[in-house]
């Protein structure tokens, strides 16, 4: 079972509530996208590695602390790349690697259509992000892409997630934690959040 977090901070809650309602138009919700982003961010690095590194003040040497570790991020395409500025602007040297997939409206099951990732993946702690985890058809692939890869490490980060998504995520992934603003009631017989934030390719893009 994948420990499930729900990032309970005022400020995520806040701007999650301005992203579900229907007349926040798309270049607010990019925006909100992005500053909710880094404040979860902010919350799964927490516990991230630090060695200790000499550093000059202007006044005199001292030993200071940096991240020990290297970072891959890796967007669903395509409502995943509205999360990634979010965590450049906090991460800056994170490698960022591209997962391909849409839900096939049909059968809503997932088809990978690119793929692209860092050499660096082996060794590092691989935050995957799209904000909505649904059937997790989706997430699951993307998942099973960068174990495919030699991803070992990875987080999950979502926005919404439903209880189904939850649970089936869980069953294929157990060792891989979510992290999510919100976990939502049920999924619609189209596959939709709700009460969810809509389509959020659609949101963050204006198609
Ligand atoms: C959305 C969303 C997820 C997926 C979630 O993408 O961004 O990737 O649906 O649904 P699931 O959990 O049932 O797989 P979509 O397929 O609409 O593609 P888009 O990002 O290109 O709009
Ligand atoms: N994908 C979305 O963008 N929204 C949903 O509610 C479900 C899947």
């Amino acid at each position: 079972m994948s420990a499930l977090h729900v990032i309970e901070h005022p400020l995520i809650q806040s701007k999650l509530t301005r992203m579900r309602n229907t007349r926040t138009d798309n270049e607010a919700f990019r925006r909100l996208l992005e500053e909710l982003t880094a404040l979860m961010v902010y919350e799964i690095t927490r516990d991230y590695p630090l060695r200790e590194k000499r550093v000059d003040t202007p006044l005199e040497p001292t030993t200071g602390r940096v991240l020990d570790v290297s970072i891959v991020l890796a967007p669903i395409l395509r409502a995943g790349t509205g999360m990634l500025g979010g965590v450049l602007n906090l991460i800056p040297m994170a490698k960022v690697g591209h997962i391909g997939l849409y839900r096939d409206p049909a059968t809503l099951e997932p088809v990978e259509y690119y793929c692209k990732l860092p050499p660096e993946l082996p060794a590092a702690q691989v935050i995957l992000v799209d904000p909505m985890l649904a059937t997790a058809g989706s997430a699951i692939a993307a998942t099973d892409i960068i174990k495919r890869e030699g991803g070992k490490r990875i987080q999950f980060l979502c926005l919404v997630a439903a209880p189904e998504g939850v649970d089936a995520y869980s069953a294929a992934h157990p060792d891989v934690p979510i992290y999510t603003a919100a976990l939502d009631r049920e999924l619609n017989e189209k596959g939709y959040i709700l009460p969810g934030l809509g389509d959020a390719g659609d949101r963050i893009f204006g198609t």
